[in-house]
């Protein structure tokens, strides 16, 4: 057990937001926790704003009130650094610049003892490049609590370049003795949380951006057919437009401006205009009290076709032929070697998002990946000028005939859930080869850094294992901007999947 004896005073400086929030949670673990703010009285300000926390704790009977009296006891604003000389673990939390962070640390050096523990909870800047500032930065670390620190359990553990493991191990076993839920990772830009989810924003941007769908539509299938607890537009508009933004364009310039992080410009006009999101009153949507609610589009109802036939096998998506049957509807299967599509009375077809259009084939319906086919209560369908109106009303009439809403969009290839989710995949393979985590801490990360319904591990082995590559495959060779260029950690996966069951062609 290397965590921080409860005994040693912890301090927090910069007590904003964050601050306040780590304060909490380090006060109601046990510690004796110090408060240093450079604006004159805000560290005593943040003090009553936890006590008045804490006192809401004990209303609600998630604290005693002597346990609030004796965190109370504990909690001491402090009138200079000089104040946190005999601190074991310092966090800091104040604006987020480079500079302000390196002077703040190279201060902060020659006031606390030799061991020391020296965190910061940037969310965006190098761990390496803060701790650079310092003559010993083995004891140095990023510790990233996510917003509102005392709620959510995420904390990304971060080694820097210098860091030394004895430390990192501390500061990990610290977070977890404080009843958060830490996970390791490397000092790579966004770590893991705000590098793997920037598919989840870019590829929902990207659709609107191509007319494929209006952001309330797409927000209904990111979450009703998705399986997300929010769509990127509504998202983006409760964190901020300008906050969400900046996390995207600085792990896109920390990349190298690497153009799968590349920022989208319809959120850049959006951030231009002051639409902020909720806190301007309007983002991608009004939130004027008179304001019209956006509404996904949603088809009328069709006639659901008298029967399908399956051929080959769905993948992903296999379980919907079950549901057809539950549905009333015949099902005939036929085996075929490269077919996976479900032929209507028609002739056209509905087959699974796989990164292709419908312009490139007669007469095609696709329909979106969903997280759940059976508890989906939507789907997306795309179709091309091409597809025959017969053919999409009974694609239409199919879905609705399971209990579906239907929403048609654009022919977007990859369509909305199955690109974004590939993406993640992609994403999440190749911050493991590249070492940044390991694949349970970015699962765990994942799920509860952003509420995502699976990490991108378990998506990943339930979708097939090659699944996402084939997806991306596919897009890149429609897009070769990169965008979608499947990692060598992705192609790997896939290649290894295909040997191991006897497949090397
Ligand atoms: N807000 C979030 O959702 C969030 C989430 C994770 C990480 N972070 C990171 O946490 C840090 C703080 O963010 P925040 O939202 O709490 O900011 P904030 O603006 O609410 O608070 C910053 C505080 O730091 C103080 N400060 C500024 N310079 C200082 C200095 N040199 N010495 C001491 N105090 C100083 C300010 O007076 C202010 O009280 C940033 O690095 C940010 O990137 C923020």
């Amino acid at each position: 057990m290397t965590a921080l004896d409860l005994s040693s005073p912890v301090a927090v400086v910069g007590t904003g937001t964050m601050g306040q929030g780590i304060a909490q949670v380090a006060l109601v673990a046990g510690h004796p926790v110090r408060l240093y703010d450079a604006a004159p009285g805000r560290a005593q300000a943040a003090a009553d704003a936890i006590g008045a926390r804490l006192d809401r704790l004990v209303e609600k009977d998630r604290l005693t009130g002597a346990d609030r009296d004796a965190a109370r006891a504990r909690l001491l604003p402090a009138e200079s650094l000089g104040d946190l000389a005999d601190c074991a673990l310092v966090v800091e939390a104040v604006l987020e610049r480079l500079d302000v962070k390196q002077e703040l640390f190279r201060e902060l050096e020659g006031v606390v003892g030799e061991d020391c523990l020296l965190a910061t909870n940037t969310s965006s800047l190098s761990v390496t490049a803060i701790g650079g500032a310092l003559a010993n930065p083995v004891r140095f670390v990023g510790l990233h609590f996510f917003n509102p620190a005392p709620l959510l359990p995420l904390v990304e553990v971060v080694s820097g370049f210098a860091t030394d493991v004895t430390y990192a191990t501390r500061a990990y076993e610290t977070a977890r003795a404080w009843g958060k839920t830490p996970v390791a990772c490397a000092d790579t830009p966004g770590f893991i949380v705000n590098r793997i989810a920037r598919p989840f924003y870019a590829e929902a941007f990207a659709v609107y951006e191509a007319q494929g769908a209006d952001p309330a539509t797409i927000d209904a299938v990111l979450r009703e057919c998705g399986g997300f607890k929010m769509g990127a537009f509504e998202l983006t508009d409760l964190i901020g437009q300008d906050v969400n933004e900046s996390v995207t364009h600085s792990v896109w310039q920390s990349f190298f401006q690497d153009v799968r992080f590349t920022p989208s410009l319809a959120q850049r006009r959006l951030v231009e205009s002051g639409r902020l999101g909720r806190k301007s009153g309007h983002g991608w949507y009004d939130y004027a009290e008179d304001a019209e609610r956006a509404e996904p589009h949603t088809a009328e109802r069709q006639q659901p076709p008298a029967y399908v036939v399956a051929e080959g096998d769905l993948g992903p998506a296999s379980e919907l032929l079950a549901l057809i049957r539950e549905a009333g509807i015949p099902v005939r299967e036929e085996d075929e070697d490269h077919g996976t599509r479900l032929v209507l009375p028609s002739g056209g077809q509905l087959a699974l998002a796989d990164g292709q259009t419908s312009v490139e084939f007669r007469d095609v319906v696709y329909f979106d990946l969903a997280l759940d086919y059976r508890r989906a209560t939507r789907i997306a369908l795309s179709a091309s000028q091409d597809t025959s109106p017969q053919t999409l009303a009974e694609a239409t009439g199919l879905f609705q005939a399971l209990g579906k809403d239907v929403s048609v969009i654009g022919d977007v290839p990859g369509m909305i859930v199955a690109r974004t989710v590939a993406r993640i995949v992609d994403l999440a393979h190749d911050a493991v080869a590249k070492g940044v985590a390991t694949e349970e801490d970015i699962d765990t990360a994942m799920r509860l850094g952003v509420n995502y319904p699976l990490g991108p591990f378990e998506w990943s082995r339930r979708l097939g294992r090659n699944w996402a590559y084939a997806l991306l495959d596919d897009l890149h060779l429609r897009d070769p901007s990169g965008r979608y260029a499947p990692s060598l950690a992705l192609y790997r996966h896939a290649y290894a999947s295909d040997k191991r069951e006897g497949n090397t062609s």
